[in-house]
């Protein structure tokens, strides 16, 4: 069986870390997103995975051109961004009609069973079949009405809070049946959201199977730093160091969080909970960071704080300076010495920073 992975978005809700990257290349736990959805894809056996790219698309060439799970990865890149159902029916040729296919949102985290949505698609002899969980704001996903048989009565993307006929949301994982590139007009941009899955539901060829798992949709920064925290819970669990870590004395790492190859701890400083330090970053003594993402090659100097935060690559931290939540710093930029950041301050890439900013906002 092959898969299709949406993976051409700009991330937007990212900006500014998704400026200097893919959001499906950001790490989770200290591994590109797309890596853990690859490895699941491989573990349930498809053995063909094709990529439609456009934003960054040679970020996606560079990470997998050697490392590729042990399936073909095929790459469908678009001239211009064609949203969600476009680069399906570009990939057309790619899948054949030989049978049913997977498509993702490559923006997911999840440990759902496809091998079990898949069953559920041939049970039901359905056109598409999505899978679904429960969420609290039915209005930032796409709703499903859904019978007691499965069959998706009505769809609907997005739909205001009030009118939502419920709160079971499109996982951005479907099942679908080559009879299904009929329903998409070729040559421009095509929401299958909007365009094709309405018209489905419509027709009675519509199917929905919902589940519990673990499932987050790494769309704004505080889902980005839940999806690290629900991995770091569920699957790291300890405090996992990478090849050639060197600690100072009296350091402490909280489980769980993760500290990358060849980074270095400085003493007395405590990292952690639910904490990502990237490969190759220094921490210099008495630094606390905590429920934070930290990406490769960044130093953060003498007694810093970052709370809740999110520190891109090659960021240069200075002393004493505090970090609080959900604010973004982008790669490479400078923070002086001294500086204090205290909720939803973002910096964009490369910027260097010597005053402190204690209302939220972009520093351009
Ligand atoms: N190739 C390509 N081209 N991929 C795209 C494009 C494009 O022009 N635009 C978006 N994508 C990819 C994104 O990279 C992402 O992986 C996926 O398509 C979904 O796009 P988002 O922009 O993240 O959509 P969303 O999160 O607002 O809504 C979608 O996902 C929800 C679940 O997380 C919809 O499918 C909703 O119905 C769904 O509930
Ligand atoms: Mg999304």
């Amino acid at each position: 069986m092959k898969a299709i992975v949406l993976a051409g978005g700009f991330g937007t809700r990212l900006r500014p870390l998704s400026c200097t990257r893919p959001k499906l290349l950001f790490p989770v736990a200290n591994r590109p997103l797309l890596d853990w959805t690859l490895e699941r894809l491989a573990k349930s056996g498809i053995e063909e995975v094709i990529l439609t790219v456009n934003y960054m698309a040679e970020a996606f060439v560079k990470r997998y051109r050697n490392f590729t799970y042990g399936m073909k990865i095929t790459y469908s890149k678009e001239a211009r961004p064609l949203r969600t159902g476009g680069p399906i029916k570009r990939a057309e040729k790619l899948i054949g009609h030989g049978g049913p296919f997977l498509v993702l949102n490559g923006d997911i985290l999840t440990n759902m069973d496809y091998a079990e949505l898949l069953k559920k698609h041939k049970e039901k002899k359905a056109t598409a079949t999505i899978a679904l969980c429960r969420v609290e704001d039915p209005s930032r996903y796409g709703i499903a009405e859904l019978t007691k048989n499965n069959r998706i009565r009505k769809f609907m993307e997005k739909p205001d809070r009030r009118k939502a006929p419920s709160n079971l949301a499109n996982a951005g994982i479907y099942v679908l049946e080559p009879e299904l590139f009929d329903y998409i007009p070729s040559g421009r941009p095509v929401s299958i959201e909007h365009e094709v899955f309405p018209k489905l539901a419509e027709e009675g060829k519509l199917y929905g199977h919902s589940f519990n798992g673990l499932w987050v949709d790494i769309g704004e920064p505080v889902d980005y730093l839940k999806a690290n925290r629900l991995v770091l819970d569920t699957v790291v669990k300890q405090s996992q160091l990478g090849k050639d870590v060197i600690m100072g004395r009296e350091t402490v790492i909280e489980a769980p969080s993760v500290v990358g190859e060849g980074a270095t701890i400085g003493e007395a400083s405590k990292i952690g909970s639910h904490t990502a330090v990237g490969d190759h970053s220094v921490v210099g003594k008495g630094v606390r960071i905590e429920n934070s993402i930290v990406f490769g090659g960044t130093r953060v100097s003498d007694f810093a704080s970052v709370k809740g935060a999110i520190v891109g690559e090659g960021v240069v931290i200075g002393r004493r300076v505090k970090i609080g939540d959900c604010c973004l710093v982008g790669d490479h930029a400078v923070i002086e010495d001294n500086v204090r950041f205290t909720r939803g301050v973002s910096v964009c890439p490369f910027r260097r920073v010597t005053e402190s900013v204690l209302t939220p906002r972009c520093l351009m």
